[in-house]
């Protein structure tokens, strides 16, 4: 846990770094962004394990098999979800990353709070990667958790570029026999529109922008749906959830569990009253879930990557960018785990296999899908895993909206780039007032940091994407303890591409 000595990379970062502190220091003190000296040198107080994970990742066009159905998309590896990273908090991992796309992309590591000049956003922590481009990610993985990657160019979430990413507790209390991810998508790549044709409807039809009672996806949902059929799927409207027009703006021809559709699903094998870890990632564009494992209850255990108080539930709800780990005690038998996209018709699901069993048809839904869903209210930080309790220094708002004139997705009135970022100082705490004053959910997602629920060192979860129901808001605690320039957006891949997003930006 000692600090290990500067690297060169730090070193020559703090070089770079005097020159841009040299240029602001005659704009006054206060109000100055940071640059790469104080990235360093939070840097170099992360704690290290000595350990190096070296991996190499090709984002490259490829057929994937859906579950009966190939389909020519865009993903890592040519495997879909890509193959996972993994590492123990406090190694250090080197990312040789390839780009065999025919365009520009990038590589962002949701959810972990590593230094800001390798969180992959394109034109602000890092170049774009242009195609056949390299670019050698290297950075420490802080805190043990659940966390994923994706890219932050444009639409392109929106096809196969997706995998998990797994970081393990040197001192996991343990609990569990086996673990599985489960990744949860919408897909339309292929099958359907491309991402970019479903943007543009968007914008020519104003999009559903859940203003109104006109519910989702007018004019997508007929359009997109067609020609889907002989996926099966076993669409439902079970009416046990409200299909209210504030899921999403997408009706997806297909919904997927680890790439696979319920034609053909993912099987995974245990024995009979093994404990599993699921870690459950929603990687969906446009589409919130909820899940439920058949015939079981499920005891959850963290969200994006911080542990909550075992909290029992039969289903749970989760917004674009979450994750929830959650603990089951597996029966004997052949059992559905069932992502249900929320205010959506369709299915997905995985099948948990321990015995001899006949498989359910592809359509059945859980009884346990019929309760009410656990959601980030329904949950406390573990002890210990609390922010430290502080005074916040700013309170700062964060208002979601839209406009009913075209697809135009805001944050406090505005879209990026036209955006009025939020703003630190490094090591104080502050107060966002997240508010949704629309009638569409929306996945805010901050980069580099955890947030907390309520005031900091109180009782609420920490989070890094928080799911904000129409007309509702949370407050949440922010410690500013990670300098840089940092996105702050909607997960909703589409809300993000029509303006959703803004910064928040550390001043000296
Ligand atoms: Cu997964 Cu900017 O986010
Ligand atoms: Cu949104």
């Amino acid at each position: 846990m000692t600090p290990t000595p500067v690297t060169r990379r730090a070193l020559l970062a703090a070089t770079l770094g005097l020159g841009s502190a040299a240029a602001l220091a005659a704009c006054g003190s206060g109000s100055q962004p940071v640059g790469a000296t104080a990235i360093a040198s939070a840097d170099a107080q992360r704690p290290r394990s000595g350990r190096t994970r070296a991996y190499r990742l090709v984002a490259q066009p490829a057929q994937v098999d859906l579950g009966g159905r190939t389909v020519d998309t865009w993903t890592y590896g040519g495997a879909l979800p890509g193959a996972m990273l993994r590492a123990t908090a406090g190694d250090r991992v080197r990312v040789d990353f390839d780009n065999r796309l025919p365009e520009e992309t990038s590589v962002h590591w949701h959810g972990l709070a590593i230094r800001n000049d390798m969180d992959g956003v394109p034109h602000l922590t890092n170049p774009p990667v242009a195609p056949g481009g390299r670019f050698g990610f290297d950075f420490v993985v802080p805190e043990p958790g659940t966390y994923w990657f994706h890219p932050h160019t444009g639409l392109q979430l929106d096809r196969g570029l997706y995998a998990p990413f797994i970081i393990d507790d040197p001192h996991e209390p343990g609990g569990y026999d086996a673990e599985w991810v489960l990744v949860l998508d919408d897909w339309t790549d292929g099958v359907g529109r491309s991402p970019e044709q479903v943007y543009a409807e968007l914008k020519r039809s104003g999009g559903s922008m859940g203003m109104g009672s006109t519910g989702m996806g007018s004019g997508m949902g007929s359009g997109m749906g067609s020609g889907m059929g002989s996926m099966g799927g076993g669409a439902s409207d079970d009416g046990a959830t409200g299909m209210g027009g504030d899921g999403g703006d997408v009706a997806y021809p297909l919904y997927l569990v680890n790439g696979r559709a319920t034609t053909d699903p993912d099987v995974l094998r245990a024995k009979p009253r093994q404990r599993v870890r699921l870690r459950i990632i929603n990687a969906a564009a446009d589409t919130i879930f909820d899940v439920a494992l058949a015939g079981h209850r499920l005891r959850v255990t963290d969200t994006d990557g911080h542990r909550i108080r075992p909290t029992d539930t039969a289903s749970l709800r989760l917004g674009m960018g979450e994750r929830y780990d959650a603990v089951a005690t597996l029966q004997d038998g052949v059992f559905p785990f069932v992502a249900r996209p929320y205010g959506k018709h369709g299915l997905a699901r995985a099948l948990v296999r321990t015995g001899a069993g006949t498989v359910p048809t592809p359509g059945v839904v859980p009884t346990e899908l019929a309760s009410k869903p656990l959601t980030v209210v329904d949950v406390q930080a573990a002890p210990g895993s609390a922010l430290p309790p502080a005074e916040p220094a700013s309170t700062q708002d964060l208002t979601l909206s839209g406009s009913m004139n075209g697809y135009v997705w805001t944050i406090n009135g505005r879209t990026y780039d036209d955006t009025q970022p939020l703003t630190v100082h490094p090591g104080e705490t502050t107060r966002l007032r997240i508010r949704n004053a629309s009638m569409m959910s929306h996945p805010l997602h901050v980069h580099g940091h955890t947030f907390q629920l309520g005031p900091a060192g109180g009782i609420g979860p920490r989070k890094d994407t928080i799911l904000v129901p129409p007309m509702l808001g949370f407050e949440v605690d922010l410690r500013a303890d990670n300098p840089g320039r940092w996105m702050v957006h909607c997960h909703n891949a589409y809300h993000a591409e029509a303006g959703m997003m803004t910064r928040l930006d550390y001043l000296t």
